[in-house]
């Protein structure tokens, strides 16, 4: 048996692991060091597992719950896996009161999924956005850095298919 497969456990091949251990000894010694951390840990993973906060907080001698707590906190952590496209619909004021709740029905029926899921495919997460700043544009929506404005539900279908 190799020394490093006890058991065929992915997590313990998965170099992604080695990473993190790496990462965890750079910063264990420094104040503030979780957020930090934590940002760097979901480029590796593309989210925070369960697994990963655990080792985040053996590492750094913390309590597994605060961990949860920063990662649950700071929207720009996620603790599912995110899809390759993020979407997200403005339901601020202006976007509202012209529809963006309709456009986002219509978002969930095509994608089948519901708001912060991602689909099966792993190709889009849906997620809520406050005002982006394009109220002119009323009802907007982004696609990673992509903004489409003026929208109606009919038109989700063709814009999704771009992607
Ligand atoms: S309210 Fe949607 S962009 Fe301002």
């Amino acid at each position: 048996m190799e020394a490093n497969k006890c058991c065929g456990c992915a997590q313990l091949t998965d170099p992604r692991y080695e990473q993190l251990a790496e990462l965890i000894e750079r910063y264990k010694t420094k104040k503030g060091a979780l957020v930090p951390l934590l940002h760097e840990a979901q480029e590796i993973f593309g989210y925070l597992p369960e697994e990963v906060q655990r080792r985040v907080a053996d590492g750094l001698g913390i309590p597994l719950s605060e961990v949860y707590g920063v990662a649950t906190f700071y929207s720009l952590f996620s603790l599912k896996p995110r899809g390759k496209h993020k979407i997200g619909i403005c339901l601020g004021t202006a976007c509202y009161v012209r529809g963006s709740g309709e456009v986002l029905a219509e978002l969930e029926k095509e994608l089948a999924i519901k708001v912060n899921d991602t689909t099966a495919d792993g190709k889009f997460t849906l997620e809520i956005a406050r005002c982006i700043g394009a109220c002119g544009l009323a009802p907007v929506m982004t696609v990673d850095e992509d903004v489409f404005g003026r929208l109606t539900p009919d038109r989700i279908k063709e814009i999704l298919a771009r992607y």
